[in-house]
């Protein structure tokens, strides 16, 4: 194992539960619905773009709005959710995390960033943790968003390694499969069925470690 693939939200820090809570309110306030709690996992790892698609077929609205009227509702989800990145800080950062990121640094391993979000940079800066980082790939530079698995390519790429030299960390679907496609080695953070295509899935983030990780690098290899 040369390097280690990190999504960002939802596995670093708990900004995917601050996603849902800024499309849910778009989507009550100008699509008057509710999204159910289990829709969260629908629109983990996907894009900006992707998600509001997602959330017109869900509201069985997909061709009512013009594309102007969408981007406005696109530039009010990421209104609100700049609004609760800004009250971030390192005490958001989930538990083991800075641990590894130490671990892996003294072994060597390259760490890069696999994220499908625009604020990533941002995010990183807020939580303290920017420097850690070797890469951050840039998803407005990837032809595909999750699942493809253009994100970890690139990822891999701005460290000077192949996918298959690094395992892929992800608590999405689409991160998952997206990992796997790039021939990288997946593991999951959370809900086993959810995950289910990962090589190896860990309740939360507490469980990851340097020996965790070769171990299932080992293992797959
Ligand atoms: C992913 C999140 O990391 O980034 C998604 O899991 C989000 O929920 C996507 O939609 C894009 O983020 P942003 O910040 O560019 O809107
Ligand atoms: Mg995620």
């Amino acid at each position: 194992m040369k390097g280690v693939l990190f999504d960002l939200d939802g596995v670093i820090t708990d900004t995917a539960q601050l996603h849902f809570k800024a499309w849910s309110a778009v989507a009550k306030n100008d699509l008057d619905i509710s999204l159910p709690a289990n829709f969260e996992n629908d629109l983990k790892g996907i894009s900006r773009t992707d998600s509001i698609n997602r959330i017109l077929d869900f509201a069985g609205k997909a061709d009512q709005f013009s594309s102007a009227e969408i981007e406005t509702m696109l530039d009010k989800k990421n209104t609100y959710y700049l609004k609760e990145m800004d009250k971030l800080d390192n005490n958001d950062i989930f538990p083991g995390i800075t641990n590894l990121l130490d671990q892996l640094k003294q072994a060597g391993i390259l760490l890069s960033i696999a994220s499908a979000s625009k604020n990533a940079p941002a995010v990183l800066t807020k939580i303290g943790l920017i420097d850690k980082f070797d890469a951050i790939a840039d998803p407005s530079k990837v032809a595909h968003g999750k699942p493809a698995p253009d994100i970890f390519i690139e990822a891999a790429r701005k460290i000077n390694l192949d996918p298959h030299e690094c395992i892929g960390l992800e608590d999405a679907a689409a991160g998952v499969q997206s990992i796997k496609s790039a021939n990288a080695i997946a593991v999951g953070i959370g809900n086993s069925s959810v995950l289910s295509k990962a090589d190896k899935v860990v309740p939360s983030t507490d469980y990851l470690s340097l020996s965790l990780l070769e171990n299932v690098y080992n293992s797959v290899k």
